[in-house]
């Protein structure tokens, strides 16, 4: 069996102690021979660094492993990038979420005026980790999962098209998955989904178990009962808790398919707007939360010389789901995932080139996704709409356009207004001076 070698770009990130506890759960069926971290932040990387010595000591002696704040160390030969990064970290994070809320709008980090200003920052660091990984290693498989994944697949697809190297994908359709599983009290692996949609506006239409039996209308009728909890909602914050709530409110209005939890900032924009604390939305929920618990678990971890026992040595959907489709890539597995693809005729009546987020097969060619067919007239109407603000956005950047830029806004439906539109994109421009391209 071939061992392979690993960049994870972002190395400083919470997530990554997850990762590394699935690439330990899992290292009989796809073995490493070396990890690296990188990060461009030194005291993060180095945090998460010294507490992966630890655990990897414990759990995988026989991996190679190093972190790193140095391109060259970092990319060179390696066969998988996994990547991971938050331009502008969460600082800007907090400003993403509350500006669009001063202005009484959704203020959130993917959807919205928040995801705009992030996928700004996003698509320079993204281009330049696609061509730092070239420059020092051979063609490697990118696996990215840095958000917005919806601005950054469209963006990426622009400068490298087509290229099957280059995969984007989400953990939310499996996190709900997982939460199915729950639900009906069965493994969720052994459901198939038949996925539609974009990243972060997508829907469930089937949901086979393993007799062939859709289970969406039994899903819908449990959830319309009794709401819907996500599957590890012990470990979940408030926030996260009341958006599982929202997919009853979303199935008793619109039935017939199962919603992304991310719909609801679109479906009921006023509502979020109006029921989230101005002063304290999600990215300062995760910087007294999940940031707080990762750092000073490593501290621990480094002060006691063992990651025995450690909380965030956790193997999460989101880390399995990574290292599984690595695996399928790695030994031509064609196990099934939902990930983001590009359409050409996959939703056969919507455009060819949007990239959209779908039931697909991993193997050697990387995403392989499957025909679906046509979606109705409502789902259409709306996807459409998104699409725009996708394409918009994207060009806005690339031709550092204000005009596509105010357009992507406007026709944005968490905003939907242009003066609104245009008095957040100001503060937001002033907000992300030296991160975004200038506007004219
Ligand atoms: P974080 O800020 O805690 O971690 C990101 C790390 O990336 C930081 O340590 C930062 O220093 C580093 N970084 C920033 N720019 C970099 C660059 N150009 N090169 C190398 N390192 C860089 O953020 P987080 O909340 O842990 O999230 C990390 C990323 O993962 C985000 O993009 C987040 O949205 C994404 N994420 C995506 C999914 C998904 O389903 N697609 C799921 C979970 C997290
Ligand atoms: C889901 C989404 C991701 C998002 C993540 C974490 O898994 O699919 O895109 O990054 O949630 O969100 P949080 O608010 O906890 O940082
Ligand atoms: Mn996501």
């Amino acid at each position: 069996m071939k061992r392979y070698k690993i960049v994870l770009v972002g190395g400083g990130s919470t997530w990554t102690p997850g990762l590394l506890k699935s690439l330990c759960v899992k290292k009989q069926e796809f073995p490493l021979e070396e990890l690296r971290l990188y990060d461009i932040d030194k005291k993060r990387q180095e945090s998460i660094g010294k507490f992966a010595e630890i655990l990897f000591k414990e759990e995988y002696p026989e991996l190679t492993f190093s972190y790193t704040t140095e391109k060259r160390a970092a990319y060179e030969n390696v066969d998988y990038v996994f990547c991971q990064i938050r331009a502008g970290g969460y600082k800007m994070r907090l400003l993403d979420e509350h500006i669009p809320l001063s202005h009484g709008v959704v203020g959130q980090e993917t959807c919205g005026a928040g995801g705009f200003a992030y996928g700004m920052r996003s698509i320079k660091d993204m281009i330049e980790i696609v061509n730092d990984a070239r420059k020092y290693s051979d063609n490697p498989w990118i696996l990215n999962y840095t958000n917005p994944a919806a601005i950054v697949a469209v963006a990426l697809d622009k400068v490298f098209p087509n290229d099957k190297k280059i995969i984007n994908m989400c953990d939310q359709p499996v996190n709900l998955l997982k939460s199915y599983g729950k639900l009906l009290n069965i493994d969720y692996r052994t459901l198939l989904p038949i996925y539609f949609g974009l990243n972060h506006f997508g829907w469930f239409k089937h949901l086979y178990d393993n007799h062939g039996i859709d289970l969406v209308p039994v899903i819908r009728e449990m959830v319309l009962k009794n709401g819907f909890l996500p599957a590890d909602a012990k470990e979940r914050d408030q926030s996260w808790l009341d958006t599982y709530g929202m997919v009853r409110t979303i199935l008793r209005d619109f039935p017939d398919y199962i919603p992304n939890t991310y719909l609801q900032y679109y479906l009921y924009p006023e509502y979020k707007a109006a029921h989230a604390n101005k002063d304290y939305t999600r990215a300062d929920e995760v910087i007294c939360g999940r940031e707080r618990r990762v750092f000073d678990e490593c501290a621990r971890v480094q002060r006691d010389k063992t990651a025995k026992g450690s909380l965030i040595a956790k193997n999460e959907a989101h880390a399995d789901m990574i290292v599984d489709v690595a695996k399928n890539i790695a030994y031509n597995g064609g196990g099934i995932f939902v990930m983001i693809a590009k359409n050409n005729g996959v939703i056969s009546n919507f455009h060819r080139d949007a990239m959209v987020e779908c039931t697909a097969i991993v193997n050697n060619q990387g995403v392989m996704p499957l025909a679906f067919g046509e979606i109705d007239i409502f789902t259409k109407g709306l996807m459409e709409n998104q699409y725009a603000y996708e394409a918009l956005a994207v060009e806005s950047y690339f031709e550092g356009s204000y005009k596509k830029a105010l357009q992507a806004l406007t026709i944005n439906r968490t905003i939907g207004d242009a003066a609104k539109a245009k008095a957040i994109l100001d503060d937001l421009i002033d907000a992300n001076m030296g991160y975004w391209p200038e506007l004219v």
